[in-house]
């Protein structure tokens, strides 16, 4: 029923996109469209699991398919479209959480993390939250997604779900979707700290390159980035004990399509700021463009709009197909 590899992958609302995201993610999405059928969402139902401002949300879900577009996505040939305007994904995540067990939910650490010491007062959502992600992936029996590495276990998770779904109910219905990580920069770290993610919720800006940074403001924040007193190294087991100068390699490395060794070579024994200086204008070079591109299209909401809601009805089309043979299945009675 599956067409052989069909990718879904999602990027929440939450704030504006970052080098992580871009690095991470969408960046492989684009080198990835040619080859799949690909269903890219804005996870906006996500994105409520913390509050959100319910005047900015549907601006920041178009901002995100903006950055899809600006960074090569062709909306014509891939499905852009947004989560909650289709509301299969939420019908086929309560299924889930019905499938999924308490204490595989209980072993997510991005949920402890998140949670922190306040586990009594986060929303259940944000608890629940992998059953919708599961939801995303397999209503559109997907094959195959592409993520970062922090959504690793999220993905083991969604596995196990169908798994589960298809011994209960002696189906091949679901597909066993295989993550895609790859690249060099599958986990960009903080500029602050080398050994704490790139995130939207640090509370210093100086710890990430956002895509919509000017480029005095990408020069500055390189130039700021945290660094050791060292020469940068020779060889990579000695990058691997420095987790900033890792983290700076790993991130040239993939925005030039260069392996980090390479890098590593070009570089051996130099000083870090002729390092910084390439690596500031590197980013300039690659993520200047995509800015640009990310204004043109917010200038135009009619098109983003447009996008969004041909998006929606090719979504709906295999989402609700997919969601009818899992009512059958699960034997509930026909209206
Ligand atoms: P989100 O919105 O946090 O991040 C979107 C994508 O960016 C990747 N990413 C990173 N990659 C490398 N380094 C980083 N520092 C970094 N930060 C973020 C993420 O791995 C992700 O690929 N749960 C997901 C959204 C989601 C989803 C899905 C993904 C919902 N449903 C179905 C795939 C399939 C999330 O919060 O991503």
């Amino acid at each position: 029923m599956t067409s052989s590899k069909r990718i879904l992958s999602g990027v929440q609302p939450s704030g504006d996109l970052h080098l992580g995201n871009y690095l991470g993610a969408i960046k492989n999405f684009v080198s990835l469209q040619k080859e799949y059928e690909c269903f890219f969402c804005v996870v906006d139902l996500h994105a409520i699991t913390v509050w959100q401002d319910p005047e900015q949300l549907a601006d920041k879900s178009r901002d995100v398919i903006a950055s899809f577009i600006a960074s090569g996505i062709d909306p014509k040939q891939n499905v852009l479209f947004l989560q909650s305007q289709v509301p299969q994904h939420t019908q086929l995540a309560w299924i889930f959480s019905c499938v999924a067990r308490m204490g595989w939910l209980n072993r997510m650490t991005q949920f402890k993390d998140k949670a922190g010491k306040d586990k009594e007062n986060v929303s259940v959502g944000l608890f629940s939250y992998p059953t919708l992600m599961a939801a995303d992936i397999l209503i559109y029996l997907a094959t195959h997604v592409p993520v970062g590495e922090d959504q690793k276990q999220h993905l083991e998770l969604t596995r196990d779900i169908a798994q589960k779904f298809n011994n209960d109910f002696k189906t091949d219905l679901f597909p066993i979707p295989e993550p895609l990580i790859f690249g060099e920069a599958t986990r960009v770290m903080s500029l602050r700290d080398g050994t704490k993610k790139m995130s939207k919720s640090d509370l210093s800006d100086y710890s990430r390159i956002m895509l919509c940074d000017t480029n005095d403001e990408i020069i500055q924040k390189i130039k700021k980035a945290k660094t050791d007193p060292h020469p940068l190294p020779s060889n990579l087991q000695d990058l691997n004990k420095r987790p900033e100068a890792l983290n700076l390699f790993s991130i040239f490395a993939s925005l030039n399509n260069l392996s980090t060794e390479e890098v590593v070579q070009n570089y051996a024994g130099k000083e870090f700021s002729i390092f910084k200086n390439d690596l500031g204008e590197l980013i300039v070079e690659k993520i200047g463009p995509i800015r640009e591109e990310i204004k043109k299209l917010l200038a135009d909401k009619a098109y983003l709009d447009n996008v969004l809601k041909d998006g929606k009805e090719k979504a709906t089309i295999v989402a609700d197909s997919v969601l009818k043979d899992v009512y059958d299945i699960i034997g509930f009675a026909k209206p």
